[in-house]
């Protein structure tokens, strides 16, 4: 019988903390370990082979920790790495536990937020490249258009502390523009990328105010309350003494100098090495 253990939250560095902080909101009671693979990222241009290289072996060591439930906050690792992991690697080597990502929980409500059905997804490079956002939203919403556009320089004006200034309102800008322009009814946007949530003042500084502008945070804390409801083989699984634990593959004293900015408090964060 596997031992109770926390929730594992997975991103390629500080942004899933944006996810991770919701989620603790909304089912505060359930320990959590985070790990950004900080010293690997970012994720956003790799290649398709390496994003699933990394993300399967920080997988694996949420495994080793005893984490019976793991959540690929990032959208990247999601994109390019959940499949093979749920499909090929969960069955053959670990067919007890469970990993969840957070596309399919924002593909499975967006169009209830979209009057025209015309919705925009603004990602990393290799979120765009996967089209797994059109190829799920279609799924659940046929009548749905998908456009797509990658904002390639936000996560680095992000991660840099720039993105309250002047200089990221060129690349704010023009990224918004280029969506708007594939299709004037577009009246949802989804900043599908664990870092834009940050950049949610500016964004709307450069949109129509009747455009919605949705962060997928809360969306992933409803989905994982509901998955916990419905699997409670998983959730009896999940030790419940509302702990926090915070890991990082790079600097300790980096991530938790960045950190209060996406999670909202302080925290104190561990170096791991991952192979
Ligand atoms: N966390 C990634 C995502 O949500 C963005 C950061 C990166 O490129 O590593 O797509």
């Amino acid at each position: 019988m596997m031992q109770k253990a926390p929730i594992g939250v997975f991103d390629s560095g500080y942004g899933g903390l944006t996810v991770l902080k919701e989620i603790t909101a909304r089912l505060p009671q359930y320990d959590y370990i985070y790990l950004g693979d900080n010293g690997r990222a970012p994720y956003g241009n790799r290649s398709f082979e390496t994003i699933y290289q990394y993300t399967w072996q920080c997988v694996q060591w949420f495994f080793a920790q005893g984490s019976p439930l793991v959540i690929l906050a990032c959208n990247t690792a999601s994109a390019k790495a959940l499949r093979s992991i749920q499909q090929n690697n969960l069955p053959k080597y670990y067919p007890d536990r469970r990993v969840l990502g957070v596309i399919r929980p924002t593909t499975e409500v967006i169009g209830n937020f979209s009057k025209t059905k015309k919705i925009g997804i603004l990602a990393t490079n290799g979120t765009v490249q996967s089209d797994s956002y059109p190829i799920e939203i279609r799924k659940f919403f046929p009548e749905a258009n998908v456009y797509q556009q990658a904002c390639p320089m936000w996560v680095p004006l992000v991660e840099n502390n720039e993105y309250k200034n002047e200089g990221a309102d060129y690349f704010i800008q023009k990224n918004i523009q280029q969506i708007l322009q594939q299709d004037d009814e577009i009246d949802t946007l989804l900043l599908a990328c664990t870092h834009y949530p940050l950049l949610m003042d500016k964004i709307k500084q450069f949109l129509p105010k009747d455009i919605t502008v949705l962060a997928q945070g809360e969306i992933a804390a409803t989905s994982l309350a509901d998955y916990l409801r419905r699997h409670p083989e998983i959730e009896s699984l999940i030790s419940k003494e509302g702990k926090r634990k915070f890991f990082t593959t790079d600097s300790a004293e980096d991530f938790d100098a960045h950190a209060k900015v996406f999670y909202g408090s302080n925290i104190k964060s561990e170096k791991v090495e991952i192979l």
